[in-house]
Parts: structure tokens; C-alpha cells; sequence
């Protein structure tokens, strides 16, 4: 077991899938990447998340993020299964997943809370850079269903945020005005948004978002 935190290079591993055998790193290749761990095959919960993640690839596509899902079971159910998720979820799953049968990388990942379950993994998300960086770790029970909104709406802020020297603010979405960071000088705040801010307290001082036109 090792505990994964924000910042750690994303640990690398080599698993068959869905569409094949999978090395982590090269597979991400320069792209954002979500990996997300489901109990089991043939779950009722599971079944609706990843046939949303599905209907979600044209989000995810413009955002340079690729998904792969990971559960605790074969290649074979893992097709048998998919098969029943285009049908009942009106879509087609157009992502790999992972056969960890030896929960090798549910282990790795720290996907199994003994004190919850200790056989099956939780509803681990991990959100990994294009640097191979974790960037946001989300945990959910089983009985949890992932809102994949909200995936997109963090997503946005950490691209956001990577690349600007602003924050969000609670409850923000892409659009909304952003948080100047607090390293950023007052003197400098003219070049850095040009587009002007509000002081609300030396503080909280807010800008309208940076990357939008
Ligand atoms: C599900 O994916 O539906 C599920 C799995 C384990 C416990 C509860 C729900």
C-alpha cells in the first residue's frame, strides 16, 4: 500500500485492459488523464458511471484529458460487461479498462479501504497532469455515484490554475471571477489582468478569469 498525495508523479504500471495492455505513462503520453476505480463488474452503480463517462468524451476530449476506469476483475467480464453498459446506458464506452484481477495497482493506488470493503476498491478519482503529477484525489463510498460535472468543473480549475496565478473561489464555475493569489504584489496585479480587479480586502481580491476572451 502507499499513500498517493497531490504533487507525487503518478506511480507508473503495465496492466492488460479493455483495449489491450496498458502502460500507464506512455498511454497518458502528453495528456491530462483521470483514472477511476469501480467495486466490480456488472454493479448497478458502476454501469451508470462509466456509461456517463462515455457520453462525457467530447468534455473530456476538449480539455486533453483521457480516462481509463479500473475494476478488480477479467478482460473477458470486462467485454461481456461493456456490452451490457452500451445497451442499458445508450452509449458506446469508448475508454479502457483496467483487468486488475490481482489488485496490484488497486493497491498501488490505495483503492481498497479494508474498513469499508476488503475486497473491493472504493470510488477512487485520480486527476494526473500532463506533467504526471497527481493533481486532485476524490474518494466516494461504493454506495456513491461520481458526478461527473463536477469532475469537469475541477478539472477546469486546476487547468486554470496551472497556468494563471489565480485560485477559485467556492462553489466556482468556468465563467465566474477568480481569486488573485496571494504571492501576486498589488503593483503587479496591472500587467498580470489586464482586464482589472476588485479589492474586496487586501485579502480577497478578485479578477474576471484570465483565459477566457
Ligand atoms: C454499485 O456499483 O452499484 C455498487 C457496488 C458495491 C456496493 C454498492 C453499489
Amino acid at each position: 500500500m502507499s499513500t498517493i498525495r497531490l504533487g507525487d508523479e503518478a506511480p507508473n504500471f503495465t496492466a492488460q485492459s479493455s483495449e489491450g495492455e496498458i502502460n500507464f505513462h506512455n498511454w497518458l503520453g502528453d495528456s491530462w488523464g483521470i483514472l477511476f476505480s469501480h467495486p466490480a463488474d456488472y454493479t448497478p452503480v458502476c454501469t451508470t458511471e462509466l456509461g456517463t463517462a462515455a457520453k462525457y468524451k467530447a468534455e473530456f476530449d476538449k480539455r486533453s484529458v483521457k480516462v481509463v476506469a479500473l475494476s478488480v476483475d477479467g478482460v473477458d467480464s470486462h467485454h461481456g460487461w461493456i456490452k451490457d453498459i452500451n445497451e442499458t446506458q445508450n452509449t458506446t464506452v469508448n475508454f479502457p479498462i483496467i483487468a486488475d484481477e490481482d489488485r496490484k495497482i488497486a493497491t498501488l493506488y490505495d483503492m481498497i479501504h479494508p474498513n469499508a470493503d476488503s475486497k473491493l476498491t472504493i470510488r477512487s478519482v485520480f486527476v494526473i497532469g500532463s506533467d504526471k503529477e497527481v493533481k486532485l484525489t476524490i474518494t466516494y463510498p461504493a454506495s456513491t455515484g461520481r458526478n461527473f460535472d463536477e469532475l469537469l468543473r475541477v478539472i477546469d480549475s486546476l487547468q486554470l490554475t496551472a497556468y494563471h496565478k489565480v485560485a477559485t473561489p467556492a462553489n466556482w464555475n468556468n465563467g465566474d471571477d477568480c481569486v488573485i493569489v496571494p504571492s501576486v504584489a498589488n503593483e503587479d496585479i496591472p500587467t498580470l489582468f489586464p482586464k482589472g480587479h476588485t479589492e474586496v480586502k487586501p485579502y480577497l481580491r478578485l479578477t474576471p478569469q484570465p483565459n477566457l476572451n
